[in-house]
Parts: C-alpha cells; sequence; structure tokens
C-alpha cells in the first residue's frame, strides 16, 4: 500500500469532525487550470458538507520538489513531504507540471487518489484529471476555470513579483497540462463550468454548494 494510503486512511476513521459525512460515498471532483480558484471552492465544499478535501496538485509538487528520480519520489511519497514549505513557489508549480507528464509517475499516484475519493465519508478532490481519470463516477463534476490574465493577476498577488512573468508561467503550465498524452487537463462531458473571471469567491462558492446540494438532493429523492 501507498505511504499515504495508510496514514490519510486512518486519518478518514478518526477525525470527529466528520462524522456529519459518514455512511455517504460521495464524490466532487474539481478540474480546471492554474489558479482558477478550485482550491477555495473545494476547502470550502469540504468544510460545508463535512467531505475529506485532497489538493491532488500538491501530490505532483511533493514529487517535483523531491528532485532525484520522480517516479521513485511518487511511490515513496509520505505525509512529510507534502507538509514542506516551498511547495506554493512558481518554481514549485513548473517542477510539478514537468514531472507530470510522465504516465509512471502519474499511476503511482492514482490508486491513493481513487481510494481517497471512494472511501467513507465524501471527498472532495481537485486538480487536473479527477473526473476523466481518477473519479470518472464522481457524483458532481466542477470545471472551474478564468481567463489566463484574471488567474495570472491572482497568482502574482499571492507571489508578488513581476505580473508578466507570472501570466508566461500560468501560461506554459496550462499548455503542458492540456497538451501531454497522459491524463491532460480537460473538461469531463459532465463536468458543469464554473466561469470565475467575474465571480468573487463567495459567488463562486455558492454556484459550487447550489451544485452539491442537488445532487445529494437527487441522490436522496
Ligand atoms: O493545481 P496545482 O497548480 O498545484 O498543480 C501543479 C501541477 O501539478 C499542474 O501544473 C499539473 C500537475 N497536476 C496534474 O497533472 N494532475 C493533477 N490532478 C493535479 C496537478
Amino acid at each position: 500500500m501507498h505511504p499515504l494510503c495508510i496514514r490519510f486512511c486512518a486519518l478518514r476513521r478518526v477525525n470527529p469532525s466528520r462524522d456529519s459525512g459518514a455512511g455517504v460515498i460521495f464524490t466532487v471532483a474539481i478540474d480546471g487550470p492554474a489558479a482558477a480558484g478550485k482550491g477555495t471552492i473545494g476547502r470550502a465544499i469540504a468544510a460545508r458538507f463535512g467531505f475529506a478535501h485532497l489538493d491532488t496538485g500538491l501530490l505532483y509538487r511533493a514529487v517535483g520538489a523531491k528532485g532525484g528520480d520522480p517516479v521513485q519520489a511518487a511511490q515513496s511519497l509520505t505525509p512529510g513531504d507534502l507538509a514542506r514549505d516551498d511547495l506554493r513557489t512558481l518554481a514549485a508549480g513548473q517542477a510539478a507540471s514537468v514531472v507530470a507528464v510522465d504516465p509512471e509517475v502519474r499511476a503511482a499516484l492514482i490508486a491513493f487518489q481513487r481510494r481517497f475519493a471512494r472511501a467513507d465519508g465524501g471527498a472532495v478532490l481537485d486538480g487536473r484529471d479527477i473526473g476523466t481519470v481518477i473519479c470518472p463516477e464522481a457524483e458532481v463534476k466542477l470545471y472551474v476555470t478564468a481567463s489566463a490574465e484574471t488567474r495570472a493577476h491572482r497568482r502574482w498577488l499571492e507571489v508578488g513579483g513581476d505580473e508578466a512573468r507570472v501570466l508566461s508561467d500560468v501560461v506554459e503550465r496550462d499548455r503542458r497540462d492540456s497538451e501531454r498524452a497522459e491524463a491532460p487537463l480537460k473538461r469531463a462531458a459532465d463536468a458543469h463550468v464554473i466561469d470565475t473571471s467575474a465571480l468573487s469567491a463567495e459567488a463562486a462558492v455558492a454556484v459550487a454548494v447550489g451544485l452539491v446540494e442537488a445532487a445529494l438532493a437527487r441522490g436522496r429523492g
């Protein structure tokens, strides 16, 4: 079993804050390009419904940051690797996007993500291939997007530096993530699109919460 699974599966069993979702297999799959608002929406949905949340970009960022053979890094990733404080930089994002092209790296991380998605209690995962590859059976699929300029401006507010460079970084990463052969970034045919270019975070979260509530109600009905 992957080292991440041992730890995260144990956490899911003992975390009392997740009691409200106990007994439910329900996955919210969120995909989209960098800095579109996936994380904000994912965290808010997880908190609102008591679901577990996995930022899958962090897995690839941790693999890229570890250095050495990326396949070995992916196979041996531990919770400590995900807790590094240098994973949010532009450089870590680029390194993640580069290692994410490798099918063996992706294969090493699939089982953990699938188990997380379908574990008892409900789960929200955000990334690039959640609704298409990791959990095509997800009860709710969201494709969260925004113009490249909007996304770059948001990222620039977080990381600072030269805004034009942040924009070219975002555009380069979008291109690599969508053009790779294995599990490229693309909207699942049954995903709801949320374009956050002209939406506040609160408004985007409200749209997503409404879609999850509707799916939960259909499941009960
Ligand atoms: O979501 P993020 O910006 O933290 O992701 C960093 C990189 O990781 C992204 O550019 C591509 C890769 N990634 C991926 O290939 N598949 C995922 N499910 C999540 C991220």
